[in-house]
């Protein structure tokens, strides 16, 4: 992952990069810093941890200087520590690195050949090395950069600050984003144009295999085989200021209360006022003329494919294959020219999904994303990209980006099946009308927090926790366990509720709390089997459902979570917020880090 900046400017350089860095901290936390060109001299300051850390050095130990790039880092190689740091320096040149060199034990083992000696575990470090032994052999250092960045395999965004030139940086992309900002006399880099938003909105994104030479007033651009390229600046709309948490402790907190407004906000996007019809931008897809859905996402994007499974095939009569974007991608799955080929991602610049949007390319009919950066990289490379309005999300574990992401899906599984004239226009109606009620359920549920809390209190002292789900329930089962376990470190599983019985209900006695998700639905009454035979071998139920299911089947379990009534079709949306609340409080009641939980990034840019 990683976020990487830089800045040729006309002020101090420094508060500028850390302030970049800030908006790319959700790529990492393990160790930030920057380097600066100060009279001429190519000076760094680096450290462990949070970019708070940096800044406080910063503080005892300031670095001048107008020009400059910086780092937030989330280890890939070597341990987080202060060596491993970037800006990686070898003489005259600082690097600073988003991606994997694949190669880099092969261009180590070269560098040690000729006596060259390593101070870090990086896999960067051989890029500044390189570039430090060609300029020792009398190449420029932007022939030396140049020939550096033709010896890497792997993925990539760099970027290169020499001794003695203030006016200088040269980038380059392959695999990893980059964006180069233009301002007035100045110029700047950075891994997406969020970084950027203060400094400026003309932007010109590099494309696979660029290189770049910056000055404050120049930008030239040349591809992998060195012919210069004509790349176009555009005026992008990106909210400048930086979130706060307003009233809340974290921005999870934050984001979770958001949900009934963002959600409404998507839903009002696809379902304009007075009509029953969804409408897309663009308005070309016909799923009638298409034979196949292919989704593909990661973690939390993934359960929301899943989600939309059912509601394609159930709704739209539509056969449809969800994948991991990670094993999708080396699989080769045959995908024929009537497939539909979905890609679901908050941050857009998921290097997996990527790769498996970029796999389609040419087979699908049509390349479509469900995405909340409307700028990022899959977005760009899709034939339609349906924003999904949640608004910037900083807390690392997704919340409302992933309410979102089930509203427009569903919303998309009724335009397939309004195309293949499987719903009814009564029907139709009726969903409609549903969407347009489901922020008032939202915040129904909402007003549950306290009695979430309570039981969160319970799920707190676990060591193991199970979740259970039927039908619909059964993607949002994963997804409670997924959120619980990468915010308060539980071990947590989903399961179907039927698949109990064949090997997990092995692991149930007294100590394991098990939540069941279970709207009194048409699958109510079996799902409600399962949970009895938990708690005939004394697992600790907690159950989320509605009055009715309450009413029935509350005798003998741990605790209630009480839901109000929705439309079978939307459930998955509306217990999102148990799931996410119950996951939140139990971090808080552990004391853990919620917003940046500990070994994760907020945007996973590495395979
Ligand atoms: O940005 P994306 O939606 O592509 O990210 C996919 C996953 O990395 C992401 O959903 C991750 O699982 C979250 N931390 C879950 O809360």
């Amino acid at each position: 992952m990683c976020g990487i900046v830089g800045v040729l400017g006309s002020h101090e350089a420094a508060p500028i990069l850390v302030e970049a860095l800030k908006r790319l901290e959700y790529r990492g936390y393990d160790s930030a810093g920057i380097a600066t060109v100060n009279d001429g001299a190519l000076a760094r300051r680096r450290a462990v941890g949070k970019l708070v850390n940096l800044s406080d050095l910063l503080v005892h130990d300031p670095l001048r200087g107008k020009s400059g790039i910086g780092h937030t880092r989330w280890a890939t190689h070597g341990a987080p520590s202060v060596k491993n740091a970037h800006p990686h320096k070898a003489g005259p040149v600082a690097v600073v690195h988003n991606g994997i060199v694949e190669n880099y034990r092969e261009l180590r083992a070269e560098l040690a050949d000729h006596g060259v000696g390593f101070v870090t575990d990086t896999d960067t470090e051989t890029v500044a090395l390189l570039t430090e032994q060609y300029m020792n052999e009398g190449l420029s250092p932007v022939e030396a950069a140049f020939k550096t960045i033709d010896q890497l395999q792997g993925a990539f965004a760099l970027a290169f600050l020499f001794d003695g030139q203030d006016d200088l940086i040269v980038a380059a992309r392959k695999g990893s984003p980059l964006a180069i900002g233009h301002g007035d006399g100045e110029m700047y880099v950075g891994s997406d144009a969020i970084a950027l938003a203060p400094l400026t909105d003309r932007i010109t994104y590099l494309e696979e295999g660029d290189r770049a030479v910056l000055t404050r007033t120049t930008l030239e651009i040349r591809t992998e085989a060195g012919e210069l390229a004509n790349r176009e600046i555009r005026q992008i709309q990106l909210d400048r200021t930086r979130v706060d948490k307003g009233n809340h402790k974290h921005y999870m907190a934050k984001e979770i209360a958001e949900q009934p407004i963002v959600v409404a906000e998507a839903i009002r996007s696809y379902l304009p006022t007075g009509g029953d019809q969804v409408v897309l931008p663009g308005d070309d897809l016909d799923f009638a003329k298409l034979d196949r859905l292919t989704m593909v996402a990661c973690g939390t994007a993934f359960y929301a494919c899943l989600t939309a499974k059912y509601w394609f095939e159930q709704l739209a009569k539509m056969p449809v294959e969800v994948d991991i974007a990670s094993e999708f991608r080396y699989r080769e799955p045959p995908i024929s020219d009537r497939t539909l080929a979905l890609f679901v991602s908050q941050s857009g610049e998921t290097a997996d999904t990527l790769a498996a949007l970029r796999y389609c390319e040419g087979k699908a009919d049509k390349i479509v994303s469900v995405v909340n950066v409307p700028e990022s990289s899959i977005a760009r490379e899709s034939d339609l990209a349906l924003p999904i309005h949640a608004g910037v999300e900083i807390g690392v574990a997704s919340t409302k980006a992933f309410t979102c992401q089930l509203s427009v899906l569903l919303m998309l599984a009724l335009k397939a099946a309004a195309d293949r004239g499987t719903l009814t226009d009564e029907e139709l109606a009726d969903h409609a009308a549903a969407l347009r009620g489901l922020p008032t359920v939202l915040n129904a549920a909402l007003d549950q927090n306290e009695s979430i809390r309570q039981s969160a209190q319970r799920l707190s002292e676990a060591r193991d926790v199970l979740f259970l789900g039927r039908g619909l329930m059964y993607p949002l089962a994963m997804e409670g366990a997924l959120k619980l376990k990468e915010i308060s470190y539980i071990h947590a599983e989903g399961y179907a509720s039927g698949e109990l019985k064949h090997g997990p209900i092995a692991l149930i006695d007294k100590h394991m709390p098990v939540v069941v998700m279970a709207p009194r639905d048409a699958v109510f009454d079996k799902t409600v089997s399962n949970m009895q035979e938990v708690m005939a071998r004394k697992g600790k139920v907690i159950l989320v459902s509605d009055d009715d299911g309450i009413a029935d089947a509350e005798d003998g379990v741990w605790s209630t979570i009480r839901m109000p009534h929705v439309h079978t079709s939307l459930a998955p949306i509306l217990y999102s917020v148990p799931a996410q609340l119950l996951a939140y409080h139990t971090a808080v009641a552990k004391g853990t880090d919620v917003d940046q939980p500990r070994n994760l990034a907020k945007s996973v840019t590495v395979e």
